[in-house]
């Protein structure tokens, strides 16, 4: 299978950690792809019309795109398990959201104030993206916390993406100094191998 892949994307960096939890990560061979809303470069817009990564190439049908669909592919595939039994898998899927919305948000963000044109920036625009993730942050921290702690599943691993990325492109906005038990179980979290042999670079 062919995954496209950036190594700064918190989207692609789920779908890594997942092969690497499950010992799967020889399954997929990867194709380096950059771009932006602004030029495609070389992002599989013949694979994905909507132009993003990551995407991957499987041999039973057509190229998968976006991380959920992967995530929920790759998941039943290799029996990985990283999607728990009905009713825990809606609590799951709700903390993939977060993660995910998360993520999005500081992307468009980054987007905003690096790749849109100098006098068209809009930092009232970045700033409201700001306020989703802080909302976002604040459930994770007061609502989250005891399934975060529990058995491995995509949820933890979306989140622990989405916080990677906020180190990796936002740490001026220093999320941790509200946010104690989040940033104390990232800590924790990070010590897996999967999450060390995929940090953003
Ligand atoms: C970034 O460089 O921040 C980035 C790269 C690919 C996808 C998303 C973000």
């Amino acid at each position: 299978m062919k995954l496209y892949h950036a190594p700064a994307s918190p989207f692609v960096r789920k779908v890594m950690i997942l092969l690497h939890e499950a010992g799967a990560s020889d399954r997929v061979t990867l194709v380096p792809a950059l771009g932006n809303p602004l030029d495609p470069g070389t992002l599989p817009i013949d694979r994905n019309p909507l132009g993003k990564i990551p995407a991957l190439e499987r041999p039973d049908g057509p190229t998968l795109y976006d991380s959920r669909v992967i995530t929920r592919y790759l998941d039943e595939t290799l029996h990985a398990r990283l999607y728990p039994p009905a009713p825990r898998l809606w609590d799951t899927l709700v903390i993939e959201a977060t993660g995910d919305g998360i993520a999005e948000a500081a992307v468009l963000m980054r987007y905003e104030m690096h790749v849109r044109p100098e006098p068209t920036r809009s930092s009232d625009w970045a700033g409201a993206q700001w306020q989703k993730i802080d909302r976002a942050l604040t459930a994770l921290e007061e609502r989250w916390m005891s399934h975060l702690s529990g058995p491995l599943d995509m949820g933890q691993i979306a989140v622990a993406c989405a916080l990677g990325y906020l180190d990796f492109r936002h740490a001026e906005r220093n999320w941790r100094e509200t946010r104690p038990a989040l940033a104390e179980w990232l800590a924790s979290f990070s010590a897996r191998p999967a999450m060390q042999l995929t940090a953003p670079t």
